[in-house]
């Protein structure tokens, strides 16, 4: 299995509950290493860029004023299979369905303040690594 990069957010209701090292202990538990990380409290202008995907969405205004709410720990994570890993660790969007164990099971309130964001493929991962460590290595081996 292919060792990888990927992107970490620990939204703002995560960083409020005071729980990042909760949250990054469940990623080194789980053989994850904090490769990169820091604490930003992004403007409604980059929080539009990064979610510019869903922008039509009738949920986008209400995500982009969540997550300028209050900082975020953004961090990259590397591993074996680190994308698809982190993803199961983090559980489904909606935490009402998400796994026992699982991060939003655990620390989200709901769809809206869920915890945490992963980039969901190869490519969406160094697009989003490349947003907040320009330069930085995003190879997946
Ligand atoms: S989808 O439908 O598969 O595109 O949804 P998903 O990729 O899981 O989520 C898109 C991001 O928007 C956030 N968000 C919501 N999604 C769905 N419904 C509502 N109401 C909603 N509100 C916010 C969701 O948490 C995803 O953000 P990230 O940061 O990528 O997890």
């Amino acid at each position: 299995m292919a060792i990888q990069r990927t992107l970490s957010i620990i939204k703002p209701d995560a960083v409020a509950k005071n729980v990042i090292g909760q949250i990054i202990a469940r990623f080194e538990g789980a053989g994850l290493k904090v490769v990169a990380g820091r604490l930003v409290h992004l403007s409604a202008a980059e929080a539009g860029q990064f979610y510019a995907v869903h922008k039509e969405r009738p949920f986008f205004k209400d995500l982009v004023e969540f997550m300028i709410s209050g900082p975020v720990f953004v961090q990259v994570l590397e591993g074996e299979d680190a994308i698809a890993k982190n993803r199961d660790l983090m559980g489904a969007t909606d935490p009402k369905k998400a796994e026992p164990g699982t991060i939003r099971a655990d620390f989200a309130e709901s769809i809206d303040a869920n915890a945490v964001h992963g980039s969901d493929a190869p490519e969406t991962a160094a697009v989003e690594i490349a947003f907040f460590f320009p330069g930085m290595n995003v190879y997946s081996r």
